[in-house]
């Protein structure tokens, strides 16, 4: 079996589309969506990270602010933009790049970002929601895996869906949202003894480990679907300089029966639904200001 692809920019180009329109709709009732956006350091992945969200951010006529500090600022000067931003009408969404340097509290400088304007679904607050599968900003990733399920029609419900990977930022909340969605769930991680016993009993598997080509043909269920959130770039061998995501593509797409490539699987969708909660954020700012 050749696995289908699942073609995240094609996905991304349609719901991008739609959210320009939204985008355009609350700017002519005098209300434009914004972004914020806070850079510390120069991680390089960071950096292009943040450069692809404000680019997207423009195309869709969502205003950006971006905001850079040096890897050594206070982080009591990033604190006090940070309420600055929360009080700000005309800001409707508010992230900071992950991660962050050592002097920095991560989780306090997630919980500084008001609830109603965490685009990125970070705050204790919209975690806690999500948990309780009560409405909630969702983290962008495993939303836009969402999406994709739901754009292929992948029937979750009773599912077994095995996550690599325990991140607060995409292993996790992937978790809960297939949870949320009926899915029979394992999460494995560095610690799992049996990976295998886990992998091939996978309707879905969802690969979020930052190892590349960790997921090889011979771990994937014949038909199974295969999500890979990896983002490696290839520091030696034939390929040195490539970017590859945690799966190996080869071998895998000779077993999976969908299966998501990198790039164009599910990078590009991260950034579609950061620029649709950004939308869903100006639309309540709107409505709370009667426009
Ligand atoms: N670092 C890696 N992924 C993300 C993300 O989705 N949001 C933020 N803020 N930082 C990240």
């Amino acid at each position: 079996m050749t696995a289908r692809i699942i073609d995240g920019n094609a996905l991304s180009a349609r719901v991008r589309g739609e959210i320009a329109e939204r985008a355009a709709a609350l700017s002519a009732r005098g209300v434009q969506p914004c972004l914020a956006v806070i850079l510390v350091g120069e991680n390089p992945a960071s950096a292009v990270y943040v450069r692809n969200k404000v680019a997207a951010c423009e195309k869709a006529g969502i205003r950006s602010l971006r905001l850079d500090y040096p890897a050594d600022v206070a982080p009591a000067v990033v604190m006090t933009k940070l309420a600055e931003l929360n009080a700000d009408p005309a800001v409707h969404g508010i992230l900071v790049q992950l991660p962050l340097p050592p002097q920095f509290d991560e989780a306090a400088v997630l919980e500084a970002i008001s609830v109603s304007k965490d685009v990125d679904g970070f705050h204790a607050e919209n975690v806690g929601r999500l948990s309780q599968n009560q409405e909630a900003f969702l983290p962008c990733t495993p939303h836009g895996v969402m999406k994709m399920f739901e754009a292929e029609g992948v029937p979750l419900a009773g599912a077994e869906a095995v996550v690599i990977g325990r991140s607060n930022i995409v292993g996790k909340p992937m978790a809960m949202l297939l949870t949320n969605a009926g899915a029979t769930v394992t999460v494995c991680h560095s610690k799992t003894r049996d990976l295998l016993f886990h992998t091939r009993r996978a309707d879905i598997l969802v690969a979020a480990i930052g190892k590349p080509r960790f997921v090889t043909g011979d771990m994937i269920k014949p038909g199974a679907t295969v999500i890979d959130v990896g983002i490696n770039r290839l520091q030696s061998g034939p390929d040195a300089g490539k970017l590859c995501g945690d799966v190996d593509f080869d071998s895998a797409r000779e077993v999976a029966g969908l299966i998501t490539p990198v790039p164009g699987g599910v990078g590009p969708m991260t950034i579609t639904m950061l620029l649709e909660n950004t939308v869903i954020s100006a639309g309540r700012a709107a409505s709370a200001a009667g426009k």
